[in-house]
């Protein structure tokens, strides 16, 4: 997250969006939140990116996001805290049909927003997602992903969660060894509730969380 300091002058580009930004916090979880948003012009042409964003109480050693229904489905990501300061955002694949710990898939294209970190007892992650419409290739070849699509028009695309609660991790390394979750669950969200038009071209670290206005799902 330190490069971001040296690039930080593309962000502050003038971009004059509001994001429709769908949020979901699990019933038995009311302090996680993930968000979601996504740009008119990946839901017109069924390519481009996502915005993600995964707000957790320091309390939760780990809080995870997924795509699809379970875990043997899909994309997961999962945030931890890597410093006292700063998060680690790591992207995971199932490769034993959900059986354990998903492991860290460097296919995953994925971009950490400035405004992501650790402040006021809350682990932020603002994530840019490029290839987040369809199941991230994976590295093996015999356990590749499954056929998970997102519908970025769906009205009822299905998503789960999952967190463990406990001391932090402090680990920068995206493949750390993680404890299994003390919660999970499913949800389905509204996409349609979560677009945004992007008239003019988001620069690469454009962070719509800054500036979106909020539905609740
Ligand atoms: C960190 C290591 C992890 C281990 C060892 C693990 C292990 C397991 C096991 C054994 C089950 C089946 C038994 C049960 O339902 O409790 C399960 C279910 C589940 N896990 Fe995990 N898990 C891990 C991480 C995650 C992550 C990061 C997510 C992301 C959201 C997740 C989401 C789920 C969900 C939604 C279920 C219930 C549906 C299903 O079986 O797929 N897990 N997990
Ligand atoms: C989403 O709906 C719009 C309007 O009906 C359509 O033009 C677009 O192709 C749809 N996108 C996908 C990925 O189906
Ligand atoms: C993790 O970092 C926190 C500060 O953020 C510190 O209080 C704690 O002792 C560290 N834990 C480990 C196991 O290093
Ligand atoms: C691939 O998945 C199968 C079950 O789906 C599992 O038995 C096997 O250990 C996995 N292989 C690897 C390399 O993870
Ligand atoms: C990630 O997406 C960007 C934008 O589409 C693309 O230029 C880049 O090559 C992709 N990176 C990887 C590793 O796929």
């Amino acid at each position: 997250m330190h490069t971001f300091h040296l690039l930080q002058g593309l962000a502050l580009a003038p971009v004059l969006v509001t994001a429709n930004i769908l949020i979901y916090s699990p019933p038995s979880q009311p302090a996680l939140t993930y968000s979601i948003t996504i740009p008119d012009t990946t839901t017109a042409t069924d390519s481009g990116p996502i915005y993600l964003q995964i707000s957790a109480p320091t309390t939760l050693q780990w809080a995870s996001l997924g795509q699809g229904t379970q875990m043997d489905s899909a994309n997961i990501f999962i945030l931890y805290a890597a410093s006292a300061t700063e998060v680690t955002l790591s992207p995971r694949s199932s490769m034993d049909g959900g059986q354990s710990q998903p492991e860290y898939n460097p296919l995953a294209n994925l971009t950490l927003l400035p405004g992501s970190g650790i402040d006021n007892g809350r682990m932020i992650a603002n994530i840019r997602c490029m290839n987040c419409l369809s199941a991230w290739p994976t590295l093996s070849s015999t356990n590749s992903s499954s056929e998970y699509t997102l519908d970025p028009n769906g009205t009822s695309t299905a998503w789960f969660w999952a967190s463990k609660s406990g001391p932090p991790v402090n680990s920068s390394d995206p493949a750390a060894d993680l404890a299994m979750h003390d919660d999970k669950g499913t949800m389905q969200l509204d996409l349609s509730l979560a677009q945004f038009t992007s008239a003019e071209s988001l620069g690469v670290l454009y962070n719509p969380f800054l500036e979106g206005s909020i539905v609740i799902s």
